[in-house]
């Protein structure tokens, strides 16, 4: 044993055999650990290395404390984790990032297209959401399609896109968005365009939050038949809270707020204490699977199961499922579409704010449909009409490259990509056609608004617009 910590153990061996004093013995102590405690932390600094090297994968421009690994860097980067992610993944040759938090398992993010295409299409079965992230949803969404791998996953995806592809939801679609837009969203935004459309009558309005309640509203219908109202009665302008919808949200971004704590143990302490955030969500929770119940239970007991076209109506009729495993498909259904064609509109509502060119395409393949369609401006667009709306199509779907409405992707797509698209065209088409839209910037702040980063991607502080009907004739 010829390392330094034995020849000085065997050093301090060497004391005089008569027993020293106490202040003598505490000295050579001192005197000694100033010997033992170098050598140890060298080598431990050095085993730590050893050990994070073989599970840490390469990383470009994030630098890693010895023994805390990527924490320091992912607290300091948390508020701003998308930017933090997308620089590193920009300056990293692979473009990708890795890190690793002791007590953590390792992370890696990629913006490398030959990943993506391994991940998502390749080798799709290979990259399950995994135990560890349906744990952090469990208590929320259950094992409904959004938080289910596997068989359990196959099923609920093949009877959904059954579902989905049937041509009385895809008709019933575009019955509810149609119908929410003649009767909620345009007369919110006459309102708020003031009888005159003079300076004076116009009010500053939070397009996003109106736009939310129009998600909310259609995906409720869509799913489960129930119609919220939170557009209704003058939705945003007369404050009528949703309460349903409220609660929701609360819960989808305090569950979400356990992905991004860098301690993973610290939500299951503050779960099993029952304090602070965990509190409220076990609250939110509860109220929000209380309220699905009620429905589900109710769809159960109605003679109209078959006549009816939502979501629910349609696995109820199969009468296969516990009605807490519809429970959890309507929640997933929720959280799907509940923000997401909300986040994609406002971010693109944003950028035709500088773009009046943009715009003005926009406009004339809206007329030119209408002439095709025979029909006038104010009416409700066809599912057909919509398709032919390539140009609006291509401009949307660029937006939300850029400013992506649901950024945290892991490997499934989306099954409501049509119904998005439908209710994204139409809310556009309708918009553009009567209104002009004006983003207030100096209360936006001028530049690209800032985000919040949830389940979607929403603007910070909402977009405030004033809204003004279009003084040359249609
Ligand atoms: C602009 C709007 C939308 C975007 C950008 C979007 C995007 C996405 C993405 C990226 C996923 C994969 C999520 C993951 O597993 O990590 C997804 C899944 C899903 N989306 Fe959408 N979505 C949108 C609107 C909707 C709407 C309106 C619905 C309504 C029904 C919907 C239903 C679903 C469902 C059910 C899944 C889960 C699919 C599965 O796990 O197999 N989405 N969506």
């Amino acid at each position: 044993m010829n390392t330094p910590l034995a020849s000085i153990h065997r050093s301090t061996c060497r004391q005089p055999s008569l027993l020293p004093s106490r202040s003598m013995a505490m000295d050579t102590y001192y005197y000694s650990m100033l010997f033992v405690l170098p050598p140890i932390l060298y080598m431990s600094y050095h085993l730590t290395r050893i050990l994070a090297d073989k599970k840490k994968p390469t990383t470009h421009g994030l630098k890693a404390h010895p023994l805390l690994g990527h924490l320091p860097a992912f607290v300091n980067n948390s508020h701003r984790f998308l930017d933090w992610t997308t620089e590193l993944i920009v300056g990293s040759p692979e473009m990708r990032m890795g890190f690793w938090i002791p007590g953590m398992r390792t992370g890696i993010i990629t913006g490398n297209p030959a990943d993506v295409e391994h991940i998502l299409r390749t080798n799709f079965a290979n990259y399950p959401k995994g135990e560890h992230a349906i744990g952090m949803l469990e208590d929320f969404l259950g094992h409904g399609l959004f938080n289910s791998d596997g068989e359990q996953w196959l099923w609920q995806r093949k009877n959904a896109s059954y579902e989905f592809s049937n041509r009385s939801l895809r008709r019933f679609v575009v019955d509810v968005v149609q119908a929410e837009i003649a009767d909620r969203f345009l007369p919110l935004l006459r309102r708020a365009a003031g009888d005159g459309g003079g300076d004076g009558d116009v009010v500053v309005l939070d397009l996003q939050e109106v736009l939310q309640r129009f998600g909310f509203d259609t995906i409720c219908m869509v799913a489960f038949g129930h119609d919220p109202r939170c557009l209704a009665d003058g939705g945003v302008m007369e404050d009528a809270r949703s309460e349903f919808m409220h609660t929701f949200g609360e819960a989808q971004d305090l569950v979400v707020g356990r992905f991004f704590d860098p301690i993973e143990v610290s939500w299951k302490i503050k779960k099993w204490l029952n304090v602070g955030t965990e509190r409220r969500l076990r609250k939110a929770i509860a109220d929000v699977h209380a309220f699905a119940m009620d429905i589900v239970r109710a769809r159960r007991q109605s003679a109209s199961v078959n006549d009816r076209d939502d979501v629910l109506s349609r696995f109820v009729a199969s009468d296969e499922h516990s009605d807490e495993v519809l429970r959890d498909i309507v929640l997933s259904f929720l959280i799907a579409g509940r923000e997401t064609t909300a986040s994609g509109l406002s971010w693109f509502f944003w950028f035709l704010s500088s773009r009046p060119d943009v715009v003005a395409r926009i406009a004339d393949e809206v007329r030119a449909v209408r002439e095709a369609t025979g029909t006038r401006p104010g009416e409700p667009f066809g599912f057909d009409a919509l398709r032919e709306m390539h140009y609006l199509h291509a401009a949307l779907t660029e937006s939300m490259r850029l400013y992506p409405p649901a950024p945290i992707d892991s490997q499934s797509m989306c099954l409501g990509k049509e119904m998005a698209y439908v209710q994204m065209k139409s809310i556009v088409a309708n918009v553009l056609e009567e209104f002009e839209v004006d983003v207030v910037k100096d209360v936006a702040g001028g530049g690209v608004p800032e985000h919040v980063l949830s389940v979607t991607l929403r603007m910070k502080g909402g977009l405030p617009v004033k809204i003004r009907r279009k003084t040359e004739a249609y």
